[in-house]
């Protein structure tokens, strides 16, 4: 069991396997300008297959496979093929942006993967175009539509921004009527490749009053261990609504997540800097026994509370990395 120095368990990797993207969510990346990475400063897809190994021996059982938009690198199915054998590993999962996500699903379906969370932020063509600066909500609906044709449960997650989607609220959670799925309503947070932070306008509780205004029956339901989201209902609703409070919450004190960028570093907190290069590591021929000895150490350095710390800088106009760099 792989534990940090606060006697939390570790058993939850987030690896981005790209940092490029078929959109450009304005809260995530600029439009133009980006300095993407370099094919050989991306780990391999051996390296990546490696080190999971390595880190499923030592007590990951969740990965969850994210980017930039993981689909946009190439000959990611053989590599989910090879991840989806790793004994131990519990669940293989994906969080996509849906535009290249529907031809696999059925793939997907094979190898096992029982979820997948999509980002949508509105379901209006031209405010989808406006956030994503693409006019790609078409194929991400089919890939929705994909998804719960061959069962796999899904979570939509919608970014609430002042001045862009607050009118989708409703329309969202109204899938929930017929549909099962879980719609999540996320506070933006300041991780968007530009300096300077705007005050957030849309917190969880006034997500929560505008769902509560159309919706005076919703209640709270259970949360899963681990959640990031609060979890609701309508009654009589197939679907579950749920807030993630990214911004304004803590998640450390449960924290059971680390996470590898697309260069190899292993961020054992989101806000955090990279604690090691494991792509490093692997490329200056260590064995496993040398990785297992510094992952574990490294395990051992983490903060307490990285939202905390990074509560202090949000007033300041430092820069801030984009989402797609770090993998959510
Ligand atoms: P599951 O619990 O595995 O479904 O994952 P998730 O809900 O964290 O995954 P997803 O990739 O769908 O991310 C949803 C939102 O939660 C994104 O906006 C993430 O950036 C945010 N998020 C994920 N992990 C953390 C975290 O540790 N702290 C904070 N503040 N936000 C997070
Ligand atoms: N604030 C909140 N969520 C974000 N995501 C990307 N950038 C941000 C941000 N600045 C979300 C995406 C995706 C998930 C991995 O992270 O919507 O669903
Ligand atoms: Fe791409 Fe996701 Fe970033 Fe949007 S939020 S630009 S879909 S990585």
């Amino acid at each position: 069991m792989l534990q940090d120095n606060h006697g939390r368990r570790i058993n939850y990797l987030r690896l981005a396997v790209t940092d490029r993207c078929n959109l450009r969510c304005f809260y995530c990346m600029p439009e133009n300008g980006i300095d993407w990475l370099s094919r050989k400063a991306l780990m391999s897809y051996e390296e990546m297959l490696r080190i999971c190994s390595v880190l499923v021996k030592m007590g990951v059982e969740k990965i969850r496979i994210t980017g930039g938009e993981p689909f946009v690198r190439k000959d990611l199915m053989p590599f989910l093929t090879a991840l989806s054998k790793l004994a131990g590993l519990q669940e293989l999962t994906l969080t996509t942006n849906g535009v290249l996500t529907a031809p696999f699903v059925p793939e997907l379906k094979k190898l096992g993967i029982r979820s997948v969370n999509l980002s949508l932020d509105t379901l209006d063509r031209q405010r989808f175009h406006s956030i994503t600066r693409r006019d790609e909500l078409p194929q991400v609906l089919q890939t929705l539509e994909e998804l719960l044709k061959h069962g796999i449960q899904v979570k939509l997650n919608a970014v609430v921004m002042e001045g862009k989607n607050t009118e989708d609220i409703l329309p969202l959670a109204e899938l929930t009527r017929s549909l099962p799925v879980s719609v999540r309503f996320i506070e933006e947070m300041p991780f968007n490749g530009s300096s300077g932070v705007k005050a957030l306008s849309w917190d969880h509780f006034q997500i929560l009053n505008k769902v509560r205004e159309h919706f005076p029956e919703v209640h709270k339901i259970p949360d899963p261990p681990f959640s990031t989201s609060y979890n609701y209902q309508v009654p009589g609703y197939k679907g579950t609504l749920g807030i993630i409070a990214a911004y304004t919450r803590s998640f450390c004190g449960t924290c059971n997540r680390i996470r590898l960028t697309p260069t190899g570093n292993l961020q054992t907190c989101l806000y955090g800097e990279s604690v090691l290069n494991v792509k490093d590591l692997m490329r200056s021929g260590k064995n496993d026994p040398e990785l297992i000895e510094a992952l574990e150490s490294a395990m051992n350095r983490r903060a307490k509370n990285g939202w905390e710390a990074e509560k202090e800088m949000l007033g300041s106009t430092l820069m801030h990395r984009s989402m797609a760099s770090i993998g959510g």
